[in-house]
């Protein structure tokens, strides 16, 4: 679906490919389709072979890191193979998080310290220190893009302390694209409705909020992985210059709906 060559030439790198079923995959392949070179990360040596397996079915080569992004020399070991390999890049997705079970299934004044803060430093902090290690590699300019969720503004049950993490990801997206604007870098953030995923299947009562939003939004269903992964091409080609610090909805109208 998305446009032949839109992005060719084009050089990026994506984060937060787990399975086929990632909305980071979708959006490689719609990279893919549009022509940009790819490099992608896993988060450990566990998803390592999955990683590898789905990239090898791109027409392309593509180049693979690993990337815990709570560890600071694997955030720093990635620019420099993005350097090495690439020279310099043009876009970069975050599309991760993470935050425990329980803190996704409890009342969220029951949220520990230490739930509060992995959720912050994965989900949202790693924004930053990937932003930091991207920007000298956008030589060009360049756009960044992340995944959030509308829990980030309204209490959304059991999205807890994820949709708490998600308001300072939104946040940090205004602040990075003040920050690093005068470089031509640009960061947008892609608000999509609930999809099946793994990360997803860890919140309390997904099926019934895939059901809700498939009866209330105006487009009367869920939105698909190739969707978000439009909306993702679109940000990462010219197309969308003169667009940044914006969080743009990708969830069939649901965030629009009153009563
Ligand atoms: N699925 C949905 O309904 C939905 C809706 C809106 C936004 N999002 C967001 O989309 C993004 C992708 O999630 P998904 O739904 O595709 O699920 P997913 O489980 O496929 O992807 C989550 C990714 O986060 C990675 N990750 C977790 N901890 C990490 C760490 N410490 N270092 C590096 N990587 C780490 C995992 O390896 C995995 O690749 C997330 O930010 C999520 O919050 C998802």
């Amino acid at each position: 679906m998305t446009e032949t060559n839109l992005l060719q030439g084009k050089k990026g790198v994506v984060l937060g490919v787990a399975n086929k079923r990632s909305i980071a995959w979708a959006i490689s392949k719609g990279m893919s389709d549009a022509g940009a070179e790819l490099a992608f990360t896993y988060q450990n040596e566990k998803l390592k072979g999955r990683v590898e397996d789905l990239v090898s079915t791109l027409p392309a080569e593509c180049s693979l890191f690993p990337c815990d992004v709570t560890d600071d020399e694997q955030v720093a070991a990635l620019g420099e193979g993005l350097s090495r390999d690439f020279g310099s890049i043009d876009f970069l997705v975050h599309c991760l998080a993470f935050a425990s079970r329980e803190d996704l299934e409890r009342g969220f004044s029951q949220t520990s310290r230490e739930g509060y803060l992995l959720a912050q430093e994965v989900s949202s902090y790693s924004l930053t220190a990937v932003s930091r290690m991207a920007a000298p590699l956008m030589k060009d300019g360049g756009s960044i893009q992340t995944l959030t969720y509308l829990g980030s503004e309204r209490a959304v049950k059991n999205y807890n302390v994820m949709g708490v993490a998600k308001a300072a990801l939104e946040s940090s997206v205004r602040y990075l694209a003040a920050d690093l604007g005068e470089k031509g870098i640009r960061v947008n953030a892609i608000s999509a409705g609930p999809i099946n995923t793994l990360a997803a299947r860890g919140i309390s009562g997904f099926t019934d909020i895939l059901g809700q939003v498939a009866e209330r939004a105006p487009l009367k269903r869920n939105v698909e992985t190739e969707e978000v992964a439009g909306a993702s091409v679109f940000l990462a080609s010219d197309l969308s210059s003169g667009i940044t610090g914006e969080v743009i909805y990708v969830d069939c109208g649901y965030n629009i709906v009153g009563l």
